[in-house]
């Protein structure tokens, strides 16, 4: 049965804009080309398609389509994707950039559906939200069939830097756009084997009757990384784990295990329940004792990153969903760069059966990289004489090596950008939840400076 992601036009005949404010930034070279090419190779992109790069780099159309093409490599095809990208150099934070921009756009003529892309830091949504609006060209127009075209914005995550810097962009977005046309990001909603668990809980009836506080005594959830900041320190210095991966990627892994049967599986239904499930996270009162920040030893010396930082590139706490179902559960949430592990889980640990104690307890763990699994430990006999019980796996691998499998989450998100399916972005609420649960925990750790942990190894020794 398919529930969502049907093309809600025509995706071979109306033309589509995409347009990339920090076109020669991280995220673009790392992944919008290489998804935008996949899309493009999947055929999953209108033919009539334009994808206008802007920055203030002053690059060509020729130079930007060579700095393009390193980024995806020698594809076939890649030759006839790059003509569909063009360049616009200019300060996209001051009026002139959007001055540039419509000379050129008006020299196309064309009323177009328009994809604009903020793939920049946070710290600049607020001049650009303000001098797009002012541009005019947040508005619809008139196609030559006679229809609207339309204009959608994504913006990327952190939205914002707390809830009152949240509040304030998000009242100059909404000033130029309405909330059908905002694609919050979050690309973790549309990693597959996050999606998965949506498919793995309501799709089946096992799970349902245990997926409560009476059987489950403990959820975890790691995304722990071996690598570091990786040349973004001018960006992570601002932020921090916390900021940076705690206020969205490990609170949507919490709600996707939290959240009620959605009312409707539909974007609006999945939305709303997912920041329900966010809207009812708290911490407790040994939180500001029981969480552990920290700091990678060789952080300081990252381009970017002050010589006195005290920015968390690790954190472990616990929060807790205070709702029916899950009220006194632990969720334990942990992030950390220059780890031991890549390690990107969830592990819902199985309260000790009564009939037959054990040493150990079931689990299941969904995994999310670096491989995509779900594995259920359970109590089997160990083979043999006499009777004792020994933790055994049983694993589902989830990619299947279907076709039609996006290759990341990003080619999911600019699809359903374009087809304008808004169930794997975030609402407003969503993320208003998320920035209140992190303000509680920042302020209880207020004064708390990272303490410091030998690169590759599990963290900080508390
Ligand atoms: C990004 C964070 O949002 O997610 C990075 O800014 C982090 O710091 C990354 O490394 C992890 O995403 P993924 O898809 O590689 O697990």
């Amino acid at each position: 049965m398919r529930l969502w992601g049907e093309p809600k036009y025509n995706s071979g005949v109306e033309p589509v804009r995409i347009i990339i404010i920090g076109a020669t930034g991280d995220l673009a070279k790392k992944k919008l080309f290489k998804a935008l090419f996949g899309l493009f190779s999947a055929g999953k992109l209108p033919e009539k398609l334009d994808i206008i790069g802007a920055a203030r780099t002053p690059y060509s159309d020729s130079e930007f389509r060579e700095y393009v093409a390193s980024y995806i490599g020698d594809k076939p095809n890649l030759s006839v994707f790059l003509s569909h990208c063009r360049y616009i150099a200019g300060d996209f934070t001051s009026p002139q950039g959007y001055d540039k921009l419509a000379r050129v756009l008006a020299l196309a003529q064309e009323c177009t559906h328009t994809l604009w892309y903020l793939a920049v830091s946070p710290d600049l949504y607020a001049p650009i939200f303000e001098c797009l609006s002012n541009s005019g060209m947040a508005l619809s127009c008139v196609t030559k069939n006679g229809k609207s075209s339309w204009v959608r914005i994504a913006v990327e995550k952190p939205f914002g830097r707390d809830s009152a810097g949240a509040e304030a962009l998000e009242q100059l977005l909404c000033a130029s756009f309405a909330e059908e046309q905002i694609f919050r990001i979050d690309h973790y909603l549309a990693k597959e084997s996050l999606e998965n668990i949506l498919a793995f809980r309501f799709g089946n009836t096992l799970l349902e009757p245990i997926w409560n506080r009476t059987h489950i005594q403990r959820v975890h959830i790691q995304l722990l990384e071996p690598f570091g900041i990786e040349g973004r320190g001018a960006f992570y210095d601002g932020f921090g784990a916390l900021r940076d991966v705690g206020q969205n990627h490990l609170l949507q892994m919490l709600a996707m295990v939290a959240m009620e049967p959605p009312n409707t599986f539909d974007a609006d239904g999945i939305r709303s329940a997912r920041s329900a499930a966010l809207a009812a996270v708290v911490t407790d009162q040994h939180t500001a004792e029981s969480t552990v920040l920290g700091q990678y030893a060789s952080y300081r010396t990252e381009r970017g990153v002050a010589p006195d930082s005290v920015i968390d590139t690790y954190f472990k706490t616990v929060a807790y969903v205070d709702t029916p179902r899950f009220a006194g559960v632990p969720f334990i949430l942990e992030a950390g760069k220059k780890m031991h592990t890549h390690t990107v889980s969830i592990t819902v640990e199985f309260t000790p059966a009564s009939a037959l104690p054990a040493q150990g307890t079931s689990a299941i763990t969904f995994s999310l990289s670096p491989k995509e699994t779900i594995g259920l430990r359970f109590m089997a006999k160990h083979p043999g004489y006499g009777f004792t019980l020994a933790p055994r796996e049983l694993s589902f691998a989830y990619d299947d090596g279907t076709a039609d499998t996006p290759k990341d989450a990003y080619e999911k998100l600019l699809h359903d950008a374009i087809i304008g399916n808004r169930t794997l972005f975030l609402s407003n609420s969503e993320v208003a939840h998320s920035w209140r649960f992190i303000r509680t925990l920042t302020d209880s750790l207020k004064g708390s400076v990272p303490v410091v942990y030998t690169d590759g190894t599990t963290g900080p020794v508390v």
